[in-house]
């Protein structure tokens, strides 16, 4: 029977929660619109974002317009143009985009295609499905009037050609470590080896949207799909509580379908980065020796314009964009 006991217990907890989700809404002291985005590189992202959401537009189209920059930007070798290639030297693309009404579009492994995020948002919006893969996802890529293209760049073949001198698969990334060297090392593994953005957005109607965009681990198995795509995973949105998206190792963040996890836990009560801690700490309790040596870091945004972040280490960083904001924040982590 549920005792008093445990009701008070319950109550207590329950408006502990609330309170903790109303000072993070003042202490970020934040309105609509709002769009905030994973990794300093997100800045950029934002900005562009901020033409759409700044003229009252949709945060659907803010979002996918914000990811664009990131997937054209070779300096980016996570995502898009650029991003490092697998194990046999294909660079292969996932995104997804998911807006207000629980309208969602995926692409896992497209190949050849800029801006996988647009094809995500066109199989969305032009089919009857969620998810297409591969040769599928770029066949209704190119039937949609885009172009082919080489997304290997120089630099990342060379880093490629590198790895494959001893073709060490470890799948760590986002680590914070001082003495990676990004000219002579080809794992990534350093500071400047941010790994997906993820955005999510809030716009002047109160509406949010989010997308996710990434070249996925580096030099992974041909095949290898991360989080990113996988709505629920590296993504998702909630219109009556709030959106999230995570960026890291992928494995670990499907396993506990993290960014629905978060966005649930803000539904229980939890402000943002409460709930970002929670997710971390349920891939820290499956297997606590793996989460010492990876990275996984969740971001949020809650209906009243709260957001927070959480990582599993340090060097995780996002950036965040309103009327009167414009900064880039390090994440709390656990180590
Ligand atoms: N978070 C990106 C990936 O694991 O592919």
């Amino acid at each position: 029977m549920y005792s008093r006991r445990k009701f008070l217990q319950t109550s207590a907890l329950g408006s502990a929660s609330l309170l903790v989700a109303c000072a993070d809404s003042e202490t970020n002291n934040v309105n609509k619109p709002i769009v905030i985005s994973t990794w300093d590189f997100g800045r950029a992202a934002n900005a562009e974002a901020w033409t759409i959401l700044g003229k009252n537009g949709r945060a659907l189209d803010a979002v996918e317009a914000g990811v664009k920059i990131a997937e054209a930007d070779p300096s980016n070798q996570s995502v898009g143009y650029g991003g490092l290639p697998d194990r046999d030297g294909h660079v292969t693309l996932d995104a997804c985009i998911m807006d207000e009404l629980y309208n969602c579009g995926s692409v896992m492994g497209i190949e050849n295609i800029k801006h996988p995020i647009a094809v995500a948002r066109l199989v969305m919006e032009k089919t009857p499905h969620v998810v297409l893969i591969g040769e599928g996802a770029q066949q209704f890529a190119l039937a949609n009037g885009f172009k082919k293209e080489n997304l290997l760049t120089p630099e990342s073949e060379a880093a490629w050609k590198r790895w494959l001198q001893k073709a060490k698969y470890e799948p760590v990334m986002n680590i914070e470590n001082k003495l990676y060297n990004k000219e002579t090392d080809p794992m990534p593994g350093g500071k400047d080896n941010h790994d997906t953005i993820g955005m999510v957005a809030m716009d002047a109607a109160g509406n949010l949207s989010g997308a996710c965009t990434t070249s996925g681990m580096a030099y992974k198995m041909r095949g290898r799909v991360g989080d990113s795509p996988i709505i629920g995973a590296g993504l998702y949105v909630d219109n009556e509580v709030g959106a999230a998206t995570s960026t890291g190792v992928g494995e670990e963040v499907i396993r506990i379908v993290g960014s629905h996890l978060v966005v649930e836990l803000m539904r229980q009560g939890h402000a943002p980065q409460a709930a970002c801690k929670e997710a971390v700490e349920r891939i820290i309790r499956r297997n606590p020796e793996k989460a010492k040596n990876i990275q996984v870091g969740f971001l949020a945004l809650n209906r009243s314009g709260a957001y927070g972040a959480y990582a599993l280490q340090k060097g995780f960083t996002y950036a965040v964009k309103t009327e009167t904001e414009e900064k880039v924040l390090d994440s709390p982590s656990i180590y």
